[in-house]
């Protein structure tokens, strides 16, 4: 019924006729002020003096704070290392926050903030991975390794080696709604309306900056205008400047970054190089592998460890690599502190491995799928059917056919279905005979050439830090039949609340209007994780699910009572609950348990079972599950100018057996669009001080509608997910982000049309990257 329909986002109608409301449509109260950083503009430096007397005389200035003038603590970070709110001493990249000003309007704020005198003693700063590894400026104090097998001894023995490194280029969020926040002070404490993925870490960190218990702080969140991981951490300055300002003047505080300032002073996806080398015998079976990732992690530590382990735990992607190390630096540079981005690193620890296997297939002069399909983990037996027999005994193996079906990191694969999957595309993308046609194309056609690539993408689903992987909801019934609901996840485009309300009306049997989701709001769900890992609907689907079966248990145990039967016998279902004989309105049946004064409120909770992970071994099990999906992009370059065009993409992509495939279909073209976009257009530059000098549209391109593939096939692989989860669906908000690697590898195989050598293109494939690439393939480079 509900479940599994194709229902629209809940706030669809509202977003396209512009009345949903954001942060910064909430009505302020009479008084609010509003607020503005000063900004760092040198990129290291020691604060000498700082005067502040021209800001502090600005028209319409209330207020000017600095790190001295914060009240408690001035700390923003979501890592155990501290992250000034305001710099203290020292500033760390050009955009750091330095100064608050509290003023009457958004423009006097910003108009006073850019009155400062700072007088600096200028360091030099550490911009680049290269030179972060010669100052050795790191977090973690050295490299970490994980490894399986010996990589020296099997590259040793490898028929075929590919050595190569590729450079990947960060990505800004550009979330539509910039990051904004809003307090309001109370008798006690202060509500916080904001725009975060994370309003329990909102919470803790106000709570702290105001010196109060976490209860003396409410914080809440309707929407966001976009996140991607964006607003994980990076709105916690926001909250704690309106909260200190708002306790300061004891008046509602506002505070929203504009687009150039929201570029310049939040955190971006991490920059990464990857250096690879990867052997395979004579039949094309991979034999060992290495991998060393440096990444850019910015000033402060904010969520890097975290993102550089996924990077790691996805540097074997879909394949079974018998030999394999990852070694992962971590560098501290004078730069905007790198945060999550859909993906959390795997993207770029994936685009490593997905490249090396492209180079091998160069190398061997095999078809590059074929090399991958060789070299996937083994396929899941397939699931009995459901009230069957178990699964039948595995067929007899002998010790030494090795099973090709543990990761890196020790964790089985129990639930591959890449073979059928590929198989599933490479046939409806018509894959092999489109890359005949190109080829003869290509040879015809000199200044045009087109390419064609498939990657597939085995992505793991949960919080690597273990304890993250819990949920709460909080559910009312009303008299009147109709259904509150909260849970701990946020909104933000992706459809969460929509799939969490089916769920709901699913469990009671009535019809998704009749349940409604409120913001979210730390006083009615505490201790929340932050809505990422794409693990929204996992985990708050299942907490709603517990409590909404709690609820009707209760009136299922009502009904059973007063009608004399059994409570199994009272069902639930179109909007009807029934006994033998009898029914009623599910609202009939509410207010009569009212009447009987029946609690019609009820928790759930929700913790991911299975995993467990030690992080210092680089051993467990870090994930409940995998979600797949593979696709296949076609491309064209111009060989004079580097431009370039995605002609067509089919995608299958796995969401399990989908909440709402219209939603998971949303999610894996916004996905592979945004991936895309990252490896072509979307180019971050900063100058040799260290100033971002792409910070406003004109100078940073994301994909427009343009952009999108001219021919966009995408289909979900619809089979239950192996594991419990709800209604046996998978995650899908960041997997398919990955998928947009395809398109890179597309783009390579067009430069590699052009010439024998390997073009070796780097990331982003902009213009002038394609025209560096199609000048190695003809054989210009040294
Ligand atoms: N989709 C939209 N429209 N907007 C977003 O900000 N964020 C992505 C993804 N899809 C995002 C999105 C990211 S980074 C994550 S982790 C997931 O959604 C989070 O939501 P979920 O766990 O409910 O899938
Ligand atoms: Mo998504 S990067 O986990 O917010």
């Amino acid at each position: 019924m509900s479940v599994g329909a194709p229902l629209p986002h809940d706030s669809a109608e509202l977003h396209v006729t512009g009345r949903a409301r954001y942060v910064d449509d909430i009505p302020c109260p009479a008084g609010t002020l509003h607020l503005a950083f000063g900004l760092s503009t040198e990129a290291s430096a020691m604060i000498e003096e700082i005067d502040l007397s021209a800001v502090r005389q600005s028209p319409g200035v209330v207020a000017v704070l600095t790190a001295a003038d914060m009240p408690f603590a001035n700390d923003a970070s979501p890592a155990p290392l501290p992250e000034p709110v305001l710099a203290e001493g020292e500033v760390h990249y050009i955009g750091q926050p330095m100064f608050l000003v509290v003023a009457e309007s958004h423009r006097a704020a910003r108009v006073a903030a850019r009155k400062g005198r700072i007088r600096y003693a200028p360091r030099r700063p550490i911009l680049t991975l290269d030179a972060a590894l010669a100052a050795n400026s790191r977090f973690e104090g050295g490299p970490v390794v994980w490894s399986r097998g010996e990589v020296e001894p099997a590259l040793a023995n490898a028929t075929h080696l590919a050595e190569g490194t590729v450079e990947i280029g960060g990505q800004e969020h550009f979330y539509l709604e910039g990051q904004a926040a809003l307090a309001l002070p109370e008798d006690i404490g202060v509500t916080i309306r904001c725009s975060s993925q994370h309003p329990t870490e909102v919470q803790h960190k106000v709570a702290e900056a105001l010196g109060l218990h976490m209860h003396d702080v409410r914080v809440e969140m309707r929407r966001m205008g976009g996140g991607f991981g964006g607003k994980e951490s990076q709105g916690n300055h926001l909250a704690i400047a309106c909260a200190v300002a708002a306790r300061l003047t004891g008046r509602a505080c506002k505070m929203r970054y504009d687009r150039d300032d929201d570029m310049v002073i939040t955190g971006k996806r991490h920059d990464f190089r990857i250096h690879y080398r990867i052997g395979a015998d004579a039949a094309g079976r991979l034999l060992g592998a290495e991998f060393i990732q440096l990444a850019r992690c910015g000033w402060s530590p904010d969520l890097s460890l975290p993102v550089c382990d996924r990077a790691m735990l996805h540097a074997d992607n879909a394949y079974f690599i018998p030999a394999l190390r990852v070694e992962s630096h971590r560098l501290r540079t004078n730069t905007q502190s790198n945060t999550a981005y859909r993906g959390f690193g795997g993207p770029q620890g994936m685009l490593g491995i997905e490249r090396a296997i492209e180079h091998l297939a160069h190398v061997i002069g095999i078809e590059p799928a074929e090399l991958r399909r060789r070299n996937f983990y083994d396929e899941a037996v397939p699931l009995p059917p459901t009230g069957g027999p178990s699964a039948p005994p595995s067929p007899p193996e002998s010790i030494s056919a090795k099973k090709k079906q543990t990761t890196h990191y020790g964790q089985e694969v129990e639930d591959f279905i890449l073979h059928g999957l590929l198989a599933d595309l490479e046939k409806s993308s018509d894959y092999t005979a489109r890359k005949a046609e190109i080829a003869v194309w290509n040879s015809k056609n000199r200044t045009l050439k087109r390419g064609i690539a498939l990657s597939p993408v085995k992505f793991g689903i949960s919080f690597t830090l273990t304890h993250l992987n819990q949920a709460g909801a909080l559910v009312h019934v009303y008299s009147d039949g109709s259904v509150l609901l909260n849970h701990g996840g946020t909104e933000m485009g992706q459809g969460l609340h929509r799939k969490v309300c089916q769920v709901a009306a699913r469990v009671f049997g009535i019809d998704t209007e009749a349940v409604r989701i409120t913001a979210s709001d730390t006083a009615k769900v505490p201790n929340t994780s932050a809505t990422a890992a794409s693990s929204g609907a996992d985990m708050n689907g299942m907490a709603v699910q517990a409590a909404c079966e709690t609820l009707r248990e209760r009136l299922a145990g009502f009904l059973a009572a007063r009608e004399g039967c059994a409570p199994g016998e009272v069902v639930f279902a179109g909007g009807r609950v029934a006994v033998p004989g009898r029914d009623w309105s599910f609202a009939e049946v509410a207010l009569a348990a009212y009447g009987a004064r029946v609690s019609l409120s009820s928790t759930g909770f929700y913790a991911t079972p299975k995993i467990s992970w030690d992080r210092v071994a680089g051993r467990g099990r870090p994930f409940y599950y995998f979600a797949y999906g593979a696709a296949v992009t076609e491309v064209v370059i111009d060989t004079l100018t580097g431009e370039n065009r995605i002609l067509r993409t089919d995608i299958v992509h796995d969401a399990g057996s989908s909440l709402n495939p219209a939603l998971d279909i949303g999610q894996v073209e916004g996905a592979y669009v945004q991936g895309a976009g990252w490896l072509t257009t979307e180019e971050l530059v900063w100058n040799a001080k260290g100033q971002l000098t792409t910070h406003a549209p004109s100078t940073y391109k994301i994909p427009a509608c343009s952009d999108r593939p001219r021919v966009f096939n995408v289909r979900l692989w619809d089979a239950p997910n192996r594991e419990e989860t709800v209604f046996r669906s998978k995650a899908v908000g960041e997997p398919p982000f990955m998928l947009g690697i395809s398109a890179f590898l597309a783009l390579n195989a067009a430069c590699a049309a052009c010439g024998p050598a390997w073009p070796d293109l780097q990331a982003p494939a902009t213009a002038e990257a394609v025209l560096a690439a199609v000048a190695r393939a003809r054989g210009a480079a040294a």
